[in-house]
């Protein structure tokens, strides 16, 4: 079942990422947090794996991402990174870890790349952090930025609804992805805004631009978790869910439980 549409088998470099926008070819993006899931997802095909700080929601029940440290960032993105042969893996920097200054961002960012041998990392975040980003870049380190909704500034927003609605933000938004790309980004995530917004970004921007909730763009991330129906209460528009995980692991436990209440498990060849 390995190896759905992966055209070249070669680990794929943020090199070849802009050569697949510059021939039209869709960049497939999606977390993950364990060496086991990084395995199937990496194996399945996908081209980025994002060790998201998303693990602050999904590995540790938190509302937020803002609690998850960097050494926990670490241990996931170790973790995927023993699991993927193929895909490029991009580690979070979490919240807390590169807003002060350029010189705290550059010493976790360094320690990041160091311990948990990603191949990339990703900032949320403009022209409020573009000293922070050319001092990574500068170092070697290729970062991917991430604008419109940015989770970890979830406390000032308020809600978690679409972002860059007016125009205001938007042209903010369009001069912050221009930074990014001029400071040396190899990619920029655009979360939760809308269609037109994505589809303008895409077409001034040399580097891909990878959507979540943002309509077509040069590829797509989404959340492991949530794409495979782990997460039952999580539903917004943007989502497409490719399984009922939930389900399917509940009939499952469900069915272990079964048997061996009623002694059933183990049976006869089941045992030394
Ligand atoms: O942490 C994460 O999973 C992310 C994606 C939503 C892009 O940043």
């Amino acid at each position: 079942m390995a190896g759905y549409l992966v055209e070249d088998a070669r680990k794929v470099t943020t090199h070849r990422l802009t050569e697949m926008k510059q021939q039209g070819k869709k960049i497939a993006m999606l977390t993950a947090y364990d060496y086991t899931m990084a395995q199937i997802v990496d194996g399945a095909g996908v081209d980025v794996i994002l060790v998201g700080d998303s693990a602050s929601n999904v590995m540790a029940g938190n509302l937020t991402t803002l609690p998850i440290t960097v050494d926990q960032m670490i241990y996931h993105a170790k973790s995927v990174v023993r699991g993927v042969k193929r895909a490029l893996v991009v580690c979070d920097m979490p919240f807390g870890s590169y807003q002060v200054n350029a010189s705290e961002g550059i010493t976790n960012a360094i320690r990041i790349m160091k311990e948990a041998h990603c191949d990339a990392l990703k900032l949320e975040g403009g022209e409020e952090i573009i000293q922070t980003v050319r001092t990574i870049l500068a170092a070697g380190i290729p970062v991917c930025g991430h604008l419109g909704l940015t989770p970890q500034s979830i406390n000032k927003f308020g809600t978690y609804a679409v972002r860059a609605r007016g125009e205001a933000e938007a042209e903010k938004l369009v001069r912050d992805a221009h930074l990014l790309e001029e400071a040396g980004c190899f990619a920029i995530v655009l979360e939760k805004i809308p269609a037109k917004l994505t589809e303008r970004v895409c077409r001034e921007l040399k580097i891909p631009v990878i959507g979540i909730g943002g309509g077509p763009a040069d590829g797509q991330v989404l959340v492991l978790h949530d794409m495979l129906g782990m997460n039952n209460g999580f539903s917004p528009k943007f989502l497409r869910r490719y399984a009922d995980l939930h389900g399917v692991m509940t009939d499952a436990i469900g069915q272990y439980v079964t048997d061996v209440k009623s002694g059933d498990f183990p049976n006869e060849n089941e045992k030394y």
